[in-house]
């Protein structure tokens, strides 16, 4: 695993303090990497300190297809991995009505935009929080900034964080926080 896919510093500890500060009783996280983002969320639920479901979803496209022994670690003990595309993950759990407060989208960098407005309509609860990475990593992922054109067209209330002040940032990838009503 390329360690250069993790989330910047400073997303990671504002994921962990929108845990904290949310206290999601369900969250699903999309795409496992190298953990960074996990392990955000992670510090955020063990604050918390209240029972929480915590579902990963990968197809490890970027482990050759095997889910990496790390995600056996004890640090991970609890969260529910399963391995799927995020595409039939996301179909199965919008056919089964499925709903989570807190979901960290990082998987499927080629398409994920053409199921947003089900993820965000459906998948996210109520006062629910939707975060997606590298929607302005123009260069890599042009696709992905359709994410931030349909919440701005649709009205709907996010941030995004995008700024770099040092030059071992990588922020302008792009973290866009939405926050359901
Ligand atoms: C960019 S990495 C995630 C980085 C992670 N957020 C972090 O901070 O370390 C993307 C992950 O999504 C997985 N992935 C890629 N395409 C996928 C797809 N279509 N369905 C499910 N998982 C996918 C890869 O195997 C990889 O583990």
């Amino acid at each position: 695993m390329d360690e250069i896919v993790k989330i910047d510093v400073n997303h990671a500890q504002l994921v962990t303090a929108l845990v904290m500060s949310q206290k999601p009783g369900r969250v699903l996280e999309l795409g496992f990497g190298s953990g960074e983002a996990t392990r955000a969320i992670l510090a955020g639920l063990r604050y918390n300190g209240a029972g929480c479901e915590y579902t990963i979803v990968d197809n490890w496209l970027d482990f050759d297809g095997i889910q990496p022994a790390i995600t056996q670690d004890p640090e991970y003990a609890g969260i529910n991995f399963v391995t799927s595309p995020e595409n039939v993950f996301v179909s199965e759990a919008l056919h089964a009505q499925n709903q989570y407060d807190f979901i960290f989208s990082d998987a499927d960098h080629m398409a994920t935009q053409n199921w947003f407005e089900p993820v965000y309509q459906q998948l996210l609860a109520r006062a629910g929080i939707l975060i997606y990475h590298d929607v302005t990593n123009t260069r890599d992922f042009p696709n992905l900034l359709r994410i931030y054109h349909d919440c701005v067209r649709n009205g709907y209330h996010y941030a995004l964080f995008n700024n770099n002040s040092r030059t071992d940032e990588r922020c302008d990838r792009g973290l866009l926080a939405i926050f359901k009503h």
